[in-house]
């Protein structure tokens, strides 16, 4: 057995601002309503056709295998979180093989949301651990913009989500004491729809469904949110995860170096450093820049948080992600 541990990282989001006055040009909406409510003032979308979720997760994953010091060509194996896919299938994962050029192995497209990337560091450390792998690419990354109903009817979603992309190495580590200490995954399937898009899908519309009905009120191709039931949950399973993580590894909140919360909503991540009596500085938020990028964010903003010197070696850093399904889930690193 070994043990594994995130040895690079790199992000990417397009150039492209749009500020929360930029929506209240196209939208019912204010400044002032979605700070409050989210603490966001901007976030990024691509311009229609230079990028996509590969592209994004492509440039980020540049980042993290250079930072991780190895060739693409040791790179072993792709897991690749996204709810935002270039195609209905394949999924991203391969067009990553094929971009950058690395060598045939294996590529697996994780499909959970939010916490699509605790999900895939997860599943790295597990082949990393076995022996398996040594060095796993792990991308998470979200092309929401044109996806997104941006009229006053879609302004409690679209106003929240963000494009960008995220990257790690997760890679093998001989010190038992080192790397990803411990992940703990959950779902309750029973409030899917809660948080979802529905169609297409081949379970209630295709596409041919969409055309044939030609229904100027549709709104089941954009995503919905429960946004009141959707909070609820989260604060609760945020904490509820974390202190499981923390409680398997026999520490306690007061041994958290860093929190670095999936960016669903400022509210959330203020509920949850409350909860934990953990100061501003022990909590990395990032959301008021990019929005919810749901996949991308949290190794968007694990990224900038070491870019800035906010994860040092030693340090207890813990992932923790909320999101559709619904998913949750915490990672527990010692750095
Ligand atoms: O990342 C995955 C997990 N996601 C989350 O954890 C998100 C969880 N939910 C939330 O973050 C919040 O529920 C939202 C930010 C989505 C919404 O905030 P809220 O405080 O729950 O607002 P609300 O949905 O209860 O809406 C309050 C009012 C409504 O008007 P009325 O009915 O009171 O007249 C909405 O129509 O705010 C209105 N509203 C808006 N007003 C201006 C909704 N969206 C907007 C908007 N601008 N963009």
């Amino acid at each position: 057995m070994y043990n594994s541990k995130i040895t690079g990282l790199g992000y990417y989001v397009p150039d492209n601002v749009v500020t929360n006055d930029d929506l209240s040009k196209v939208m019912e909406t204010s400044d002032a309503w979605i700070q409050e409510r989210t603490g966001i003032k901007e976030r990024r979308h691509v311009v229609r056709g230079e990028e996509t979720t590969t592209s994004m997760g492509v440039k980020a994953a540049k980042i993290a295998i250079e930072r991780a010091g190895i060739d693409k060509d040791e790179v072993d194996f792709i897991i690749f979180a996204t709810l935002s896919p270039d195609y209905y299938f394949p999924g991203p994962g391969v067009l990553v093989q094929r971009d950058l050029g690395i060598k045939t192995v294996g590529a697996l497209d994780v499909r959970n949301q939010c916490s699509g990337f605790v999900y895939g560091i997860s599943v790295a450390d597990q082949y990393v651990k076995s022996g398996m792998y040594k060095n796993v690419l792990v991308v998470g990354s979200e092309l929401h913009s044109h996806g997104l109903d941006m009229t006053t009817r879609g302004r409690g979603v679209s106003v929240i989500f963000g494009d960008g992309a995220g990257a790690a190495i997760i890679s093998r580590e001989e010190d038992p004491k080192k790397g990803i200490l411990s992940s703990h995954l959950h779902s309750e399937g029973q409030h899917a729809e809660e948080l979802s898009l529905i169609a297409p899908g081949m379970g209630k519309r295709w596409v041919t469904d969409i055309i044939e009905e030609n229904d100027p009120e549709d709104e089941s191709y954009f995503p919905y949110m429960n946004g009141q039931f959707v909070f609820k949950n989260a604060v609760v399973r945020f904490s509820e995860v974390i202190m499981e993580g923390l409680q398997k590894n026999n520490l306690t909140a007061t041994d958290i170096d860093l929190l670095v919360p999936h960016q669903a909503n400022l509210r959330i991540s203020q509920f949850v450093q409350k909860k934990f009596g953990l100061s501003n500085d022990q909590v990395f938020n990032n959301i008021m820049k990019y929005g919810n990028t749901t996949a991308a964010s949290i190794p968007i903003a694990l990224t900038e948080a070491w870019e800035q010197g906010k994860v040092k070696e030693g340090d207890l850093i813990v992932l923790a992600a909320f999101g559709s399904g619904f998913t949750w889930g915490s990672v527990i690193i010692r750095w």
